[in-house]
């Protein structure tokens, strides 16, 4: 492969740079008054992901704001089960509600046959950004890992400790392998999907990795984020994969070295010496500034940016959160976070 010019590929490559590139999880969203605009025009949430002209105007809206080296596909994890035929509706101000599903039985109303027509509408946006952005922002597609995907399927909607899936896990391992081999292929058809519209690099959420004992953790978050990686690998070699394995600890090692993905993304929990010792040692790491700096601003804004930028300055980094900026964020400290890291001039 030709060596790539844009910032975040470049950092995906292992190429360690002068300053690293910067792109913010939830970089599109409520904390901007222009996107509460555009959303108040679709007819729900899921209308947006749904509109192509809706959802890459979202998806621009925070690079006129702000240099960002990269933009994030505007959707959702949830939009594969919706796919499958589960249902799924956003509520205002409660999240996302889904019909729970809690046996094998039930997984005879879901089918893979659906998935591509009824996820055209994102491609189409991916095609769309892809004509449009900037010339040297790199474009990211994404979905939620099996693991985290499933946890909503079977709870319903979110849970603090993911209860559901993980009693139905032990109860019938069998049972819940197959939804997760379902959401497995669902998974691989909407990324290559992506990927084929013009998606530059994948990031896979696995925003529920925490909480599982080991021998667990292996076979539902890294057996089938490596099946993922695999299948990408094999129809699209050249396009990076970024597993965000959110709380998984000093299991994250673990998930780096089998799941085969090309860099991984740290939650705020994440220990810097550790990180570079176990993760950058290996691969690009991405991180982990609390997103609630970015609410407080001031000193301790100014003061965690440029720890984390020196930090993980001796290796390949991408800057971002250790998870998505939250709806009361004040914009003007996102351009300062932007400031700050554009103009970084080394340890
Ligand atoms: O800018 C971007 O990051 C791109 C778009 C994006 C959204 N969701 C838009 C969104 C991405 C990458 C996601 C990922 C996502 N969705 C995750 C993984 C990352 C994480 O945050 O852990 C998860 C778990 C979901 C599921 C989901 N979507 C929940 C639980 C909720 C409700 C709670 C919340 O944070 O709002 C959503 C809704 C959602 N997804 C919104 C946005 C902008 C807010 C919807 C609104 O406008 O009301």
């Amino acid at each position: 492969m030709t060596k790539p010019s844009k910032r975040l590929l470049r950092a995906l490559n292992g190429e360690t740079l002068e300053r690293p590139p910067i792109w913010l999880m939830r970089q599109a969203g409520r904390y901007l008054p222009e996107y509460r605009e555009t959303r108040s025009k679709a007819d729900g949430f899921l209308n947006l992901c749904y509109s192509p002209d809706l959802a890459v105007e979202v998806t621009h809206q925070p690079l006129r704001r702000f240099a960002f080296d990269a933009a994030i596909l505007f959707a959702d994890i949830l939009l594969v089960p919706d796919a499958l035929g589960q249902g799924v509706a956003f509520q205002e101000g409660e999240g996302p509600v889904l019909d729970a599903i809690t046996s094998e039985e039930a997984l005879k109303d879901l089918s893979l046959e659906r998935v591509e027509t009824h996820l055209a509408p994102v491609f189409e946006t991916v095609a769309k950004l892809s004509a449009t952005l900037p010339k040297d922002v790199t474009l990211i597609g994404f979905a939620g890992s099996s693991w985290t995907v499933a946890t909503y399927m079977v709870g319903g909607r979110g849970s603090p400790d993911q209860r559901a899936a993980r009693v139905w896990a032990f109860r019938d391992p069998a049972g819940f392998g197959k939804l997760i081999e379902l959401v497995t292929e669902a998974t691989v058809l909407y990324l290559r999907q992506q990927i084929d519209a013009g998606a530059e690099v994948i990031q896979l959420f696995d925003s529920w990795a925490a909480q599982l004992p080991d021998h667990e953790f292996d076979r539902w978050v890294i057996a089938p984020t490596a099946k993922i990686v695999a299948a990408l690998n094999e129809s699209h070699p050249d396009v990076p994969v970024i597993g965000f394995p959110r709380g998984a600890g000093p299991a994250a090692e673990r998930y780096v070295a089998e799941t085969g993905v090309s860099a991984v993304s740290m939650d705020t929990g994440m220990p810097m010496t550790w990180a570079r010792e176990h993760l950058q040692a290996r691969v690009p790491v991405q991180g982990n500034l609390d997103p609630l700096t970015l609410v407080a601003g001031g000193p301790a804004l100014e003061e965690e940016a440029a720890r984390i930028l020196a930090g993980f300055s001796g290796g390949p980094h991408i800057f971002n959160l250790g998870h998505g900026i939250v709806p009361e964020t004040p914009p003007e400290n996102v351009a300062r976070l932007v400031d700050i890291v554009t103009g970084w001039k080394g340890a």
